[in-house]
């Protein structure tokens, strides 16, 4: 089943003094999706923005919203997201014991449902769940900040999940330290989506987030195998 490669931005790069307009640009530059990264200080060592700013951030694009959620626990809050206007609601298999009630729990808001895999986590916790699931999404550095140095390993662990997944309908994301370098190494594992933050948002203009999403989406194209 071929599966088309799509661009995510992470915002986590952007000016968030003037986020709206962030989220306009990057969405006019090219962006499939927005990923907005939902950060606890708990979960992970840094804190982002929540629900409110999700459903600020609504009303300034089509894009999908793709929303990581880096906190614990997670149930607690899965709903102020899908209210707040999350399309993808992505939840960490380390944040909680009950990963297959917390994807439930997005199924039965009508959202999409994704699970996360920080770097040294076995795929093998996605067996009991991949009739739950939308989307997986492998970290490929250590969640919690922007512009890490990408993880070569977790290329592996990505090839070895997209044989598991096969035909299944199931969209195969890489988060962390993409660039138009590393992107091929995922795309040839069978990635087809691809979050980036600094490798798009530098420059700082909608000329150069352009220019950054189609690096990464034609170098992408041209190593996919999905
Ligand atoms: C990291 C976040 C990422 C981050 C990626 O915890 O999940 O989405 O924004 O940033 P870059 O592309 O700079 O590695
Ligand atoms: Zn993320």
């Amino acid at each position: 089943m071929s599966r088309p490669v799509k661009i995510a931005p992470s915002i986590l790069a952007a000016d968030f003094a003037r986020l709206g307009q962030e989220v306009k640009d990057v969405t006019a530059a090219g962006a499939d999706w927005i990923h907005l990264d939902i950060m606890d200080g708990h979960f992970v060592p840094n804190i982002s923005y929540g629900p409110a700013v999700v459903k600020a951030l609504r009303g300034h694009t089509q894009a999908v919203f793709d929303c990581h959620l880096m906190i614990s626990p997670c149930d607690p809050y899965i709903e102020a997201f899908a209210e707040a206007g999350a399309d993808i609601i992505t939840v960490h298999a380390e944040a909680g014991y009950h990963l297959h009630r917390s994807l439930q729990a997005i199924r039965a808001l009508g959202k999409k449902a994704g699970v996360s895999l920080n770097p040294a986590t076995p795929e093998n916790v996605l067996e009991s769940v991949l009739d739950e699931v939308d989307l997986i999404l492998v970290m490929s550095v250590n969640p919690g900040f922007g512009g890490q140095d990408f993880i070569t390993s977790t290329v592996d662990k990505a090839r070895r999940i997209s044989a598991v997944i096969g035909d299944r309908p199931i969209d195969l994301e890489m988060d962390g330290g993409i660039t138009p370098q590393t992107a091929p190494l995922a795309a040839a594992a069978g990635v087809n989506i691809f979050v980036a933050g600094s490798a798009i948002f530098r420059g700082g203009s909608p000329a150069a987030y352009a220019d950054n999403i189609a690096a990464i989406r034609a170098a992408a194209q041209a190593a996919s195998v999905r």
